[in-house]
């Protein structure tokens, strides 16, 4: 399965796979469309084309809003396939033999293919609108929540270039719209793209990107180490470059098959506009803070332009999903820093920075607070608010189990690390914006080491046993053969949560 070549492709296919539904009737952006998405989003329904939301230009919301949807963006058949692919690469060891020379030479190839690809020309430049033919207005920003101060273009991928070395950064930074060619950028502060803006003198120019490829759109959202372009990983993930083509009024290129482009610049000089309130991922309005402005000069687009758009709010929202992917496809990178690391799992309800559940090999006194601590050292992982230590037999994705692990296995006293550090922009918990503290539990077995009496053993059926059942379990008249395999824990829960 290929990943689709351009959002039409993408919609084709959803279209196709029973995924996508749309809505002829007359819709506001004005938060009616919020209400219906956010309906469809919580009973897992499909994709949403609303082909006349008040506007010339129909709105795709929910593209993101299910695993399967997620797995068809991609071509694979499970998010963990999509991390397979890149493990592949990042443990190449020097081949042995010319088979697996061969085999090296062509992964060596699939890096070498992913660079972008400049092209002469793009449908995202079918129409240009420049100077007082620039209007915002005319697309169908949504305005997501009653407390929202005006509409807000939410799924961008914003392109900057570091001045210094001209590496790009794309990023997705939502942008409050302020009139027909200016919005606000809510780049944070841990944010590449407002380290590219921090490094300018004067004007940075800023193009974005609406309504590309689903990779591509995905990639903008992903937490890359600064010197790395997205765009690579989107060719990488995809199996093909993105192609680009240069902007009309400024020196940036941008996705030849996007829907829509900005182009513009901000102006470092320029006071910063009072953003927000917005209705936020973490369930809350984020106050009022100052962003840049972004002057937009010019808006290029295909014929018939199709907007996209995705709603945040208490979780879960559409962007689960892409926090998902993420999450699966940085699982290789995370265990070749900290490789101890078996898995991990950032709770939904979470809003992905609270809440990490990680399970290690244990190895040694005190490994769970190394661990704690690598996390708490990591990239954006930086920001986890809290963690969980669990030992590798542990499910750290069957939260019921993780519960039972924590309180079978903690003494608070003991093994609870309290400590600071900085926290996601966004969060309004701390007494500081940007900094406070940080919980770390160790529910692993521990040893004599750390200062425990005997653990006892965990209860389990001897191996002779389960044999014995499994081969006798037809002449026990008992039909559920989930029972007979292993499921029966997960099974009683559910019965007990009725
Ligand atoms: C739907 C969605 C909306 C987002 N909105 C913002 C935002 O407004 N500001 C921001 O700094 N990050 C936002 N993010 C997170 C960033 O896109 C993410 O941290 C990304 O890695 C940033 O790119 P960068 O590392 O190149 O700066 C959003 C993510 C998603 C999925």
């Amino acid at each position: 399965m290929a990943s689709p070549g351009d959002l039409r492709d993408w919609i084709a296919l959803l279209e196709r796979e029973g995924e996508l539904q749309r809505i002829t009737t007359e819709v506001d952006p004005d938060l009616e469309i919020t209400e219906i998405n956010d309906r469809v989003v919580k009973s897992g329904g499909p994709a949403l084309l609303f082909e006349n939301p008040k506007s010339r230009h129909p709105l795709l919301i929910n593209q993101f809003g299910t695993e399967r949807r997620m797995c068809l963006a991609f071509g694979v058949e499970k998010l963990d396939d999509v991390a397979a692919k890149l493990e592949d690469v990042l443990e190449m060891t020097p081949p042995q033999g010319v088979v697996e020379k061969v085999r090296g030479l062509r992964k060596l190839k699939s890096i070498a293919d992913s660079l972008p690809k400049t092209v002469r020309s793009g449908a995202c430049q079918e129409v240009v609108l420049t100077g007082e033919e620039v209007d915002l207005d005319a697309l169908p920003i949504q305005r997501c929540w009653p407390g929202d101060p005006a509409p807000f273009i939410t799924l961008p991928a914003v392109i900057t270039k570091d001045p210094r070395n001209g590496v790009r950064n794309v990023g997705m930074y939502r942008m409050q719209k302020v009139d027909r060619n200016t919005t606000y950028m809510h780049w944070q502060i841990h944010k590449d793209g407002r380290a590219d803006w921090l490094a300018t003198e004067g004007r940075i120019p800023v193009a974005v990107a609406l309504g590309t490829d689903p990779v591509t759109t995905y990639s903008a959202s992903a937490p890359l180490p600064k010197h790395i372009d997205e765009f690579m990983l989107a060719g990488f993930l995809r199996g093909e470059p993105v192609e680009l083509v240069k902007c009309k009024t400024n020196e940036l290129e941008v996705p030849a098959n996007a829907e829509i482009v900005l182009e513009g610049y901000i102006d470092k000089d320029e006071p910063q506009g009072l953003e927000g309130p917005f209705g936020d991922h973490t369930g809350y309005y984020t106050a009022r803070e100052p962003f840049p402005v972004f002057h937009v000069s010019a808006v290029t687009m295909r014929r018939d332009a199709i907007y996209p758009s995705i709603v945040v709010g208490k979780p879960p929202q559409e962007d689960a999903w892409l926090g998902k992917a993420t999450e699966r496809i940085f699982l290789p990178a995370i265990r070749m820093t900290v490789p101890e690391i078996v898995d991990y799992d950032l709770p939904v309800s979470g809003a992905f920075h609270n809440c990490c559940i990680v399970s290690i090999k244990k190895a040694f006194p005190g490994h769970a607070r190394k661990v704690m601590h690598a996390i708490w050292g990591l990239g954006m992982l930086s920001l986890t608010k809290s963690i969980v230590v669990v030992d590798e037999w542990v499910n750290v994705h069957d939260y019921e189990e993780v519960f039972f692990t924590v309180g079978a296995n903690v003494d608070p006293k003991r093994d609870v690390e309290l400590s600071e550090g900085p926290l996601d922009h966004l969060d309004h918990a701390p007494t500081q914006q940007f900094m406070g503290g940080k919980i770390g539990i160790d529910a692993t077995h521990k040893g004599p080491l750390e200062g425990t009496r005997e653990w006892p053993p965990m209860i389990e059926m001897s191996h002779e046993v389960k044999e014995l059942v499994d081969r006798r379990w037809a002449e026990y008249g008992l039909d559920s053969a989930a029972a007979a395999n292993g499921d029966g824990a997960r099974k009683l829960r559910g019965l007990l949560r009725r």
